[in-house]
């Protein structure tokens, strides 16, 4: 069991650099991504949960012990960093056991474990050989078996992916989740990739600019972002952004984009009369025979998806949709884009909030 709390967690390393005011609790046995762009402060919040930096203000706390001031090693906690730090005069097998080594175990445990981890890792066969003669995708399974050996409480991690190549990238992924599954070891993840962490959150907190932006399943900050920041962070290709205007006539409420009136579903409140940014998804814009007159003017063949590049025909604004690869449309061909209502976001256009 291990839950982890930040309270009010504050670096601040100048010109609004750092982390600010961060509050949140992870719970025990979750698989927690902390998500957001380069800068952001993503590796300074998980150094802090490590103890390998100091806050100048707030508290962190291990299972309700405020731990705060306690040196790394007191912590019990494991750190795998995007360049493996593997050491590299050490066998595999020396590297997996070293932990074990500096916690006083006796060898035929260690030899045990190191075994067992290898196993798990499927590095059994490279146990005997030096980092440098092994594949980065190996090296990486390496720092993971060295850092899993320790059963810590906790699993820190900073991008541990982003130095493999695409496809190790991806069956990586599917085992580092299918590990902590096992184990259900309090995991902090570190990424910038949207696309790590959808598919191995069970909560996602999005940082910007050193702030918590949202904090919840990764279905639910994909459907429901908290603003336009996160709206576009997320998905790929991204999410589609277009002017409009809200309003409202009698007791029914339109969407003008460009000189298209859409009927929608939704009470505009405050927002009736006023300039909004709608947020629409590649995936769910349709081609239908009534809606938003436009042109496909470029396609992007994706195997059994493409991408279909629109331009409105009123506003000259591009869309991008996402459909499967047997549609009949083509380059130059003018037609209508169309919506299921329920599917668009509305963003406030001064702030970005959702409306
Ligand atoms: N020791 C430091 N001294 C000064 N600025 C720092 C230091 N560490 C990080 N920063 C700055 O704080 C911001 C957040 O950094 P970091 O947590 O490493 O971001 P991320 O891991 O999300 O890319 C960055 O702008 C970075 O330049
Ligand atoms: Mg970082």
């Amino acid at each position: 069991m291990a839950t982890i709390s930040l309270q009010k967690l504050t670096k601040d390393y100048g010109n609004h650099k750092g982390v600010f005011d961060l509050d949140l609790t992870i719970e025990s046995g979750e698989f927690f991504v902390i998500l957001g762009p380069s800068g952001c402060g993503k590796t300074t919040t998980l150094r802090i949960i490590a103890g390998l930096e100091t806050p100048d203000s707030g508290k962190v706390f291990l299972d309700n012990i405020d731990i705060t001031d306690y040196p790394p090693r007191e912590r019990n906690m494991s750190m795998v960093f995007q360049n493996y730090a593997l050491y590299p005069f050490m066998t595999v097998r020396e590297n997996i056991a070293f932990p074990l080594k500096k916690m006083k175990i006796n060898k035929t445990d260690i030899e045990q474990k190191v075994e067992e981890m290898a196993r798990i890792l499927s590095i059994t066969d490279i146990l005997d050989k030096k980092p440098g003669q092994i594949s980065g995708g190996q090296r990486q399974r390496v720092a993971l078996g060295r850092a899993i050996v320790k059963e810590p409480k906790v699993f820190l991690m900073d991008e541990p992916l982003s130095n493999l190549d695409a496809k190790l990238r991806v069956g990586m992924r599917a085992e580092l989740k299918r590990i902590q599954m096992s184990l259900k070891t309090t995991t902090v993840y570190v990424t910038h990739d949207q696309i790590e962490a959808m598919t191995l959150a069970d909560r996602v907190a999005v940082l910007n600019n050193g702030y918590l932006e949202q904090l919840d399943n990764p279905m639910k900050v994909y459907e429901k972002p908290a603003n336009s920041f996160i709206a576009s962070f997320l998905g790929d290709p991204p999410i589609n952004f277009i002017d409009a205007e809200l309003e409202k006539d009698g007791s029914q409420a339109f969407l003008i984009i460009g000189d298209s009136k859409i009927p929608i579903n939704r009470d505009p409140g405050s927002y009736a009369g006023k300039k909004v940014r709608v947020g629409l998804r590649p995936e769910d814009i349709k081609v239908s025979s009534k809606g938003i007159p436009a042109k496909l003017t470029f396609i992007q063949p994706l195997g059994r998806r493409r991408l279909e590049h629109f331009k409105i025909n009123s506003t000259g604004a591009e869309i991008i949709r996402a459909s499967s690869s047997d549609q009949t449309l083509n380059i130059g061909d003018v037609c209508f884009i169309d919506f299921n209502e329920e599917k668009i976001l509305l963003f406030d256009k001064e702030n970005g909030k959702i409306i």
